[in-house]
């Protein structure tokens, strides 16, 4: 991974370029870019990405394996870049389930894990991984639920060395993932996760639910546990801590 790169200077967003590319491009194909003009979210948000201060990267992967295998990548991800982070700028994040990294309660990183497939075969998956990383504010609408390492650190990390750890995690944890399924993963993934045991609140698009996490299954789904004992699986949503 990240043997070939894709570098600019200024992209509308590194995952649009990812998604162009993909199909000729070699599997573990970085693309990276000082800047985006037009960086996006999940659900279709707007991410924030200015020059120089932060990575914004997208990873392009072909594993031979069927589309709803998908999500696991965005915890494969999530556990990957929560060591890099640890690794290179020696502060430990906290996963959000299902593509949060915060500290402190706030965001640094978030990871979006997109498709190209057929019905039954993955044929490229493009991992976007937007990391706040030496920015010293954050746009008034943004400055109370993103962070940066600098801010929470007090301390410029020189961003290759992150996207070198992550890089050497990212194929570290596929090739974990390709040879040994997810079993260490998602313990890992578990064990780094801030809502799992805790009561949160689920919005997903058909209504909010409330309950207490019990934890992911093998396909990274969340289970909550509502007041009534009654369990719900959880495919996407946006997750408050219910305090
Ligand atoms: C989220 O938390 O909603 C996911 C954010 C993903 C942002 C990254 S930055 C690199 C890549 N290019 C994009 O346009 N988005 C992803």
């Amino acid at each position: 991974i990240g043997k070939r790169i894709v570098f600019k200077e200024s992209v509308e967003s590194t995952q649009k370029e990812a998604h162009r590319l993909a199909e000729e491009a070699a599997e573990g194909t970085l693309v990276i870019a000082e800047e985006q003009t037009a960086g996006r979210g999940r659900m279709t948000r707007p991410w924030h990405s200015p020059k120089y201060t932060g990575i914004w990267m997208s990873v392009i992967l072909k594993p031979n394996l069927p589309p709803f295998k998908a999500p696991q990548f965005t915890l494969i991800t999530a556990v990957a870049v929560t060591e890099a982070i640890r690794d290179a700028a020696g502060i430990m994040p906290e996963i959000k389930w299902p593509n949060d990294l915060l500290l402190n309660g706030k965001k640094i990183t978030g990871i979006l894990t997109e498709l190209q497939a057929d019905s039954d075969q993955i044929r490229s998956i493009i991992i976007g991984i937007g990391m706040n990383v030496n920015q010293r504010e954050f746009p008034e609408e943004l400055a109370n639920i993103a962070t940066s390492i600098f801010i929470e650190k007090g301390e410029t990390v020189p961003r290759a060395k992150i996207v070198q750890a992550i890089m050497k995690n990212l194929e570290i944890y596929y090739d974990e993932y390709m040879t040994n399924g997810f079993g260490l993963i998602k313990e890992k993934w578990e064990s780094y996760a801030i809502s799992i045991g805790r009561h949160i609140i689920a919005r997903t698009v058909t209504g909010t639910i409330r309950g207490r996490a019990l934890g992911i299954t093998d396909e990274g789904v969340l289970k909550l546990e509502d007041e009534n004992g009654v369990i719900h699986d959880i495919y996407s949503a946006d997750i408050e801590i219910d305090q």
